[in-house]
């Protein structure tokens, strides 16, 4: 109960010194995990339920320009899952994308992003995994070409493309923007999709969600800034939350592919709130040619 009248009392309207990772649901951590871990979309990447796998035990093929990645097993399993990370280890495969022996994760998981999330978030996280079936499912190796299957490297591309740590809220700005800046750079990692990358594969921060030729499965992804004629330019908050809600476009549509599924697993399962908070950055974003 008491979670629940902070909540009522402070929270998202944002009490003095609250920040936009304080907003959300509230609950005991693995709750609160739950719905960062929908904000977030793990559970696509993490399930390889074509071939009918079980929740998060891995092993979904991602085709990339650089080869195959097969998503590791990431429930609590102390062999073939992420049983016996600490907290620390958890905490730093997502703020600097180094596994717990000390090798660099490649970046086809999202944690040039995910850097962004506090680190109260990341253990609410954790807790939700460790809530889960552990699974005994060993990780199948990725099918790369050199020398993009070079882990080595890996910490190079950091270099140039990670900044790591949470940003600071905006004080000029309302709470709802920074929450929705929160939801759109940490959680939903829109930008990893929305955003041109480079030759590298790096996202390139001059044209921030500028829209994508070379999208996932070879898909075309739209721009999502407020350029007129295109973009998401002409549409209302509301055409935005419903497409966040439902996947229905102003025209009609509904959107497919993996857009289809950040909608399903991801957006759908926001708070109303959080979806307008979307909305309310999205509409700020400067267009982009
Ligand atoms: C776009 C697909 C994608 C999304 C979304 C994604 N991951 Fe991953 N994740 C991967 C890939 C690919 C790897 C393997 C990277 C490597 O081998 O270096 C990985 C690696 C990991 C690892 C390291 C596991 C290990 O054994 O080394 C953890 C932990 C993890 N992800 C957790 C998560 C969580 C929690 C979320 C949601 C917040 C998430 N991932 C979202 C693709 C994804
Ligand atoms: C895994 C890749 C991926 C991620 C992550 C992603 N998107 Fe998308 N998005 C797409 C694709 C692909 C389309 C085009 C879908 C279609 O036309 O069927 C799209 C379409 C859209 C559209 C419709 C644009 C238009 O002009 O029709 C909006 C709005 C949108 N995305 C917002 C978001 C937001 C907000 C996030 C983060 C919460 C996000 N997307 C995350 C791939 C992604």
């Amino acid at each position: 109960m008491l979670p629940l009248l902070a909540f009522a009392g402070g929270g998202f309207a944002g009490g003095s010194g609250a920040r936009a990772a304080d907003a959300g649901p509230p609950g005991d951590a693995a709750g609160r995990g739950a719905y960062l871990f929908d904000a977030a979309g793990c559970l696509g990447c993490h399930t390889n339920d074509k071939e009918g796998g079980e929740p998060l035990a891995g092993g979904r093929a991602l085709a990339t320009p650089f080869g195959t990645f097969y998503t590791p097993n990431i429930t609590p399993d102390p062999v073939s899952g992420i049983g016996r990370w600490s907290d620390a280890d958890f905490i730093r495969a997502f703020r600097e994308g180094v596994r717990p022996d000390g090798a660099a994760l490649f970046p086809a998981f999202p944690y040039a992003s995910y850097t962004r999330m506090t680190d109260r978030d990341l253990l609410d996280l954790k807790a939700y995994l460790f809530s889960r079936p552990a699974v005994a499912a060993p990780n199948r190796p990725h099918d790369l070409t050199p020398p993009f299957s070079w882990r080595f490297l890996v910490p190079a591309w950091q270099w140039l493309y990670l900044t790591p740590g949470p940003v600071p809220d905006d004080p000029a700005r309302p709470p709802a923007w920074n929450r929705g800046r929160y939801l759109v750079d940490a959680l939903g990692h829109c930008g990893e999709c929305h955003t041109p990358r480079s030759l590298l594969g790096g996202m390139e921060a001059g044209r921030y969600l500028a829209g994508n030729p070379d999208g996932p499965d070879g898909d075309k992804v739209p721009g999502i800034t407020a350029a007129e004629g295109k973009g998401i330019g002409g549409w209302s908050d509301g055409d935005l939350t419903l497409l966040l809600e439902t996947g229905l476009t102003p025209e009609g549509d509904v959107v497919g592919g993996a857009m289809g599924e950040v909608v399903r697993n991801s957006t759908s399962k926001l708070t109303a709130e959080d979806r307008t908070a979307i909305a309310a950055y999205l509409k700020t974003v400067p267009a982009k040619e």
